[in-house]
């Protein structure tokens, strides 16, 4: 059921499937209780970390953001004219970046529909959206992307395609093997003649890779570290943040970044009442960033079902732009 939670602001239609509530007390004692402490990167973002996120990506070493808003400058036009008229364009995400409205202007898609987990960053970006683009129907689903799910029907459309766009290199948090079951779901939404314009950050010299994880303005350490500050806020817990360091490093091996957070010495920590041990030198794997060669990422398409169409890179190579179709199914 179609509602308009903002009357009286720009009208966008919003869907809510109920996405089953991120937990993340439950998600934090149970990643600290394993083996090998873990904790999912979504949990980054509180209002402080998507501050700190968006320093991230002002910062000289990290490039992913500014190559891949520049690539989308120079190809959107491309792009449009790959995916033709009267589309429907479906955003995983919120929806909030440069990027996105970069592909609006030039696809001018028959309506846009962001996908999000959390209901306030999605009315936030379909608002400011449906004020910034009158003429194009603008929808908010409240759902969870990475698990299978099918699209409500939007009313007053009847697009020829839909177009799924994941920027950001987001999908690199999956592990290869989290990625392709991803891509299977993405294939089945995006159905029968359907696309996928996906953003992929690409392997490269690993010096240029670690400067981008470890910049000198310690930014990203600050961001890393975040995310104990935020259990102290939220689940009650007391970490010493000196006690921990920020780790991040490119695993050859596995094809990716991987961040870390590093506890100095051996100590005790709790949260909400139960305690977690560290040996000195143990950590907390906060987030994987896999990296690709375009070769590998088309296999992968390849694999979940999609036909690679065609891929951009800038003229440095760090970054790719990929447009994968689904062909007929059968
Ligand atoms: C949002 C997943 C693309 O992996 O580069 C930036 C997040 N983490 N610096 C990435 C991030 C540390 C980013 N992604």
């Amino acid at each position: 059921m179609a509602m308009h939670p903002h009357a009286g602001r720009a009208p966008f239609d919003f869907y809510d499937l109920h996405p089953g509530s991120e937990n993340f007390l439950d998600d934090a004692l149970a990643g600290l209780a394993q083996p090998r402490k873990a904790l999912a990167p979504k949990y980054f973002y509180d209002a402080r970390g998507s501050e700190l996120f968006e320093a991230i990506c002002e910062l000289p070493e990290y490039y992913p953001t500014r190559t891949e808003l520049a690539m989308m400058q120079a190809h959107a036009r491309d792009m449009a004219h790959r995916l033709g008229p009267e589309t429907l364009l479906i955003e995983y995400g919120a929806g909030s970046g440069r990027k996105t409205r970069v592909l609006i202007e030039a696809l001018a898609p028959a309506a846009y529909v962001a996908i999000d987990i959390s209901r306030s960053a999605l009315t936030q970006c379909a608002a400011q959206l449906a004020a910034a683009y009158p003429a194009v129907k603008i929808a908010a689903v409240c759902a969870d992307y990475s698990r299978p799910l099918e699209l409500p029907r939007i009313d007053g459309i009847s697009p020829r395609r839909r177009v799924i766009y994941f920027p950001g290199s987001t999908i690199g948090n999956f592990t290869r093997a989290d990625a392709l079951a991803f891509l299977r779901h993405a294939h089945a939404l995006a159905g029968e003649g359907g696309a996928m314009l996906v953003g992929v950050d690409l392997k490269k010299d690993p010096a240029r890779l670690h400067a981008a994880y470890n910049d000198a303005q310690g930014i990203t350490a600050a961001f890393n570290l975040n995310l104990l500050a935020r259990i102290n806020r939220e689940l009650n817990g007391d970490f010493n943040l000196a006690a921990f360091e920020h780790h991040a490093f490119y695993n050859q091996g596995k094809g990716r970044i991987e961040m870390h957070l590093k506890s100095r010495i051996e100590q005790t920590v709790n949260i909400a009442g139960r305690a977690f041990t560290f040996r000195a030198g143990e950590t907390l794997h906060t987030e994987n960033s896999c990296k690709y060669t375009i070769e590998e990422f088309q296999q992968l398409a390849r694999q979940a079902g999609f036909t690679p169409e065609h891929s951009w890179c800038d003229e440095q190579r760090l970054f790719s732009v990929h447009y994968l179709g689904v062909g007929v199914v059968e």
